[in-house]
């Protein structure tokens, strides 16, 4: 009886543990950019020479190997100037040929470049009138620096001078008061126009700062089938005006409150990533270990990782912090989650779990906010895990830590963390959901699942089994009981049955909790796997 019962217990850790894994049956999702960004060093002082030297830093160093492939150009590439047929007019004193042949002030140029060293190019716009330069910076102020009234040339001409990325901030649609949804939605159609038109794929990077809430908005706008949505204000403090580079500093304090702003894991899925701003690792401002809990912050948070330090200063040992792989690996995390907050030890005390796409696999940041080292704990209970043993890995020691029973303990140093890569089972309680009522492939057909069990007041991980057999991503709308709505996109599966992962709460006592997916169009929604 005895051997029957532990052979029942190990047939159902077993199910746990092959539910979630089978890899093949996960959809293909776009994973968080990485690259570099010109802001957070060159200001609005960015040119073809800064450009060319940092992206061949990149290139020459390991970051490119690493995967660092987008070299971003970002404010003040432009001065505001079109021509009478409403053409951008570009400096050509600041974006001269590189190579015989090539044309002044053709933005082609530098793109040519950076594609020749095997990386990508990102270019920079306003949603509204005026861009962000008609505040005062390190340069003067420019206005008509964005693309309002000019969407459908703007982007296309992006899309021809071969960009990859495109970044749309929104001091221009801030002052002027328009809806960040609305503009957003018609920029994503016109890119999606001058991408049918070129076949050249733009990257889409929304840059309101969070403002009307871009988490619920954000997944699949305007038929975008990848994007990242900033979720908060600047990384780097205020530039005092006319003041030098070494005014761009980085501090823990916003790195921090950056992070924090970033926190909506209802949101992030399917390649759709919230955006805590381009990282400050690197640049002064930061010690060494707060350099490496930056980046741990940021692979929890699977954040586009857009190195904003100038690239040809770096020393050996951030240039190891940014290339450290299973720090990468974590970030880049198959499921495309964000780490969720799972317990306190005490006041700035915090444990964070990265549900990972590989079964039973958790990414752990213990997280000490204070100014104290301080012992901390935690259970595998706490991650959803089952099992006393356990792999569990020191990310950026790369030892073994110790774990016994189903815990872990350990004093963390004065702001500072430790990341752990822990391996065990999935606890058996994953349950299988079916829905009650469905209608598909009708614009407005709604999915119920109901009676779904309480998970704790916590996140739950939800693996969305699907079919969507049209060419084009479906987005659907998802309420779960009384919390905000928010959209959940899914790629094309062909014929096949595919499934993403989503992150809810399911807070009812009971069996009382329900999930409805409205607006289903194109995705006939089979079944969730709740974790
Ligand atoms: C801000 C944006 C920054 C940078 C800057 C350029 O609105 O958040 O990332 O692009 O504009 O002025």
């Amino acid at each position: 009886m005895e051997t029957w019962n532990r052979w029942i217990a190990s047939a159902i850790l077993a199910m746990g543990t092959i539910l979630p894994s089978s890899a093949q049956e996960l959809a293909t999702i776009p994973l968080p950019p990485m690259g570099w960004s010109s802001w957070n060093s060159f200001s609005n002082t960015v040119n073809s020479a800064n450009v060319v030297e940092q992206a061949k830093a990149i290139h020459e160093s390991e970051l490119q190997k690493a995967g660092y492939v987008y070299v971003n150009i970002d404010e003040g590439w432009w001065l505001g100037d079109r021509d009478q047929q409403g053409n951008i007019v570009v400096d050509a004193k600041s974006w001269p040929a590189i190579e015989p042949g090539e044309r002044d002030g053709d933005m082609s140029n530098i793109v040519r470049y950076i594609h020749s060293l095997g990386l990508k190019a990102g270019i920079y716009t306003d949603a509204g009138k005026d861009g962000c330069s008609t505040y005062p910076d390190i340069g003067p102020a420019y206005f008509h620096t964005g693309s309002e009234g000019h969407y459908e040339e703007d982007f296309l001409r992006f899309a021809e001078w071969g960009f990859d990325y495109v970044k749309v901030d929104w001091c221009g649609g801030y002052k002027e008061n328009l809806d960040p949804a609305v503009q957003y939605a018609e920029i994503a159609r016109a890119i999606a126009r001058a991408e049918a038109k070129t076949g050249h794929k733009l990257y889409y990077s929304i840059c309101d700062w969070g403002k009307q809430s871009p988490s619920t908005w954000g997944a699949g706008i305007g038929g975008a089938s990848q994007a990242i949505w900033r979720t908060g204000g600047d990384i780097v403090a205020p530039v005092v005006v006319g003041g030098p580079h070494t005014e761009r500093k980085a501090s823990f304090e916003a790195m921090l409150r950056n992070f924090d702003a970033n926190y909506h894991p209802e949101a992030e899925h399917t390649g759709f990533y919230n955006d805590p701003d381009m990282m400050v690792l690197g640049m002064p401002g930061l010690n060494a270990s707060e350099n490496k809990l930056h980046m741990s912050l940021w692979a929890m948070a699977a954040a586009p990782l857009l190195i904003g330090a100038d690239v040809t200063k770096l020393d050996a040992n951030t240039l190891a912090d940014f290339t450290n792989s299973d720090v990468i690996a974590i970030d880049q995390d198959a499921a495309g989650l964000q780490a969720v907050k799972v317990g306190e030890n005490g006041p700035g005390l915090e444990i964070w779990s990265k549900f990972l796409a590989r079964s039973g696999e958790r990414a752990v940041l213990l997280l000490n906010r204070t100014y104290f080292p301080a012992p901390m704990h935690m259970d595998w209970k706490d991650l959803g895990l089952s099992g006393d043993h356990a792999e569990v890995k020191d990310v950026w020691s790369g030892d073994p830590a110790v774990a016994v029973n189903g815990h872990y303990e350990a004093t963390v140093p004065a702001h500072d963390g430790i990341l752990l890569r822990i391996k065990s089972s999935e606890a058996p309680v994953v349950k299988h959901y079916t829905p009650v009522s469905q209608s598909n492939r009708m614009s407005g057909a709604e999915t119920h699942f109901v009676h779904l069990a309480q998970t704790g007041s916590g996140w739950s991980q939800i693996k969305i089994s699907y079919r969507n057999a049209s060419p084009q991503g479906a987005v659907v709308d998802l309420h779960t009981n009384d919390h905000g709505g928010t959209r959940v996109a899914m790629p094309p599966t062909g014929n096949a049955t595919r499934s993403v992962w989503i992150q809810v709460q399911l807070d009812q006592p009971g069996n009382e909790n329900r999930m409805v997916f409205s607006n289903s169009g194109r995705a006939s929604i089979l079944s969730l796997d709740v974790y």
